[in-house]
């Protein structure tokens, strides 16, 4: 059976800075409430004229470059994402921006667990042989569907992408994953189609609805996650015969420091092995935890060898980990 190895990252620059005390001119909030509360002092928002796909895109440039890549070699884009430019789906807009025309591309939406979702997803098609080289996205633009005016929920969210390519190898770089979803928390987090009846014709009425902005109940799904995320991390690194002494990087979705400073606590990881860039983006959603990969390739702290447990968690509500060597 053939192995994966994640061979390249990428990540998209988005320019518009959005700082604690800016957002402050907004909403009834402060920088210290922000940053004591989760961590996040800024968080970087698409531009009136980026597009989820063009960041996704940006993305999936960098990690074909880094990867050596060529984009007529790919099989598969599998692009993770909630905020699609098309609810038909974007992946086959970034197909063809990139110049992938071989490729099969689809969305995929498990919210911020996404990435991890696409990525064991895409792993599924390499071990059975189907395709060689995919490129895995995960992009998201929140900030079209945050209530700007709901301090509650604005403070969080931020827009990113990042992506990384997977070729078929001999010895599997994934060494381990587990998925779980449990709907019936569903309401605990939501960006949800509200319907509205318009007469049609004769008895028959259509929907002509719209998204509502996100709903949160943040206490629900801080407990969520800081009880969820270590046990399936333990659970991957179960099949995987591995345990967290054997972890030299956790990167988990970067949705508060207080969750990532409790997972660690309860699995036993120092601080100084969990990859951290939430201070700067905050919840960038599916983009999360490819971006902060990236950055962490990028700055030389993974290194190829390395080994990584990764964790999303999110709406759904969704979890999920996976144990992967680098390079
Ligand atoms: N600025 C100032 N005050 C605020 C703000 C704000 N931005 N937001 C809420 N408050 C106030 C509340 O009104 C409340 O005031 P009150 O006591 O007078 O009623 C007080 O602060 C405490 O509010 P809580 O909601 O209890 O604050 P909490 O300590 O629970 O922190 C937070 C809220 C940060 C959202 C926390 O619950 C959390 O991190 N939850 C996890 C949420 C999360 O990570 N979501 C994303 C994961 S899934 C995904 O990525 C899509």
């Amino acid at each position: 059976m053939p192995g994966v190895s994640l061979v390249g990252s990428g990540s998209a620059c988005l320019t518009v800075q959005l700082s604690n005390d800016i957002l402050s001119q907004r909403v009834d909030t402060s920088d210290e409430w922000i940053s004591a509360r989760t961590g996040i002092r800024q968080r970087h928002i698409a531009a009136p004229d980026d597009s989820l796909t063009t960041l996704a895109t940006e993305a999936a440039r960098h990690a074909l470059t880094m990867a050596q890549v060529g984009a007529e070699e790919v099989d598969l884009i599998l692009l993770a994402t909630s905020t699609p430019d098309d609810l038909f789906g974007s992946a086959c807009r970034v197909q063809v921006a990139l110049g992938a025309t071989r490729a099969v591309a689809f969305d995929l939406t498990a919210a911020c667990s996404g990435f991890v979702f696409a990525l064991v997803t895409a792993a599924q098609y390499i071990r059975t042989g189907v395709f060689k080289t995919v490129v895995v996205i995960g992009a998201d633009v929140l900030s079209r569907w945050t209530d700007w005016d709901d301090r509650t929920t604005c403070v969080l969210f931020g827009d990113g992408a990042g992506a990384v390519v997977l070729r078929a190898c001999e010895r599997d770089r994934l060494l381990g994953f587990e998925l779980c979803s449990d709907g019936s928390l569903n309401h605990c987090l939501n960006l949800a189609y509200h319907p509205e009846a318009v007469p049609l014709v004769g008895d028959i009425s259509v929907q002509k609805g719209g998204f509502a902005p996100i709903t949160m109940n943040g206490r629900e799904v801080y407990k969520f996650a800081v009880s969820r995320v270590p046990e399936v991390i333990e659970k991957a690194l179960f099949r995987a015969s591995l345990t967290t002494a054997d972890i030299d990087w956790m990167v988990l979705h970067q949705a508060n420091q207080r969750i990532l400073d409790a997972v660690a606590d309860r699995l036993g990881v120092p601080l100084e092995r969990v990859i951290s860039n939430m201070a700067r983006h905050g919840n960038t959603s599916a983009a999360s935890i490819p971006l902060a990969l990236d950055e962490a390739i990028r700055a030389g702290k993974i290194q190829p060898g390395d080994l990584i447990a990764t964790a999303g968690f999110g709406a759904g509500l969704t979890w999920g980990a996976a144990i992967v060597e680098w390079g």
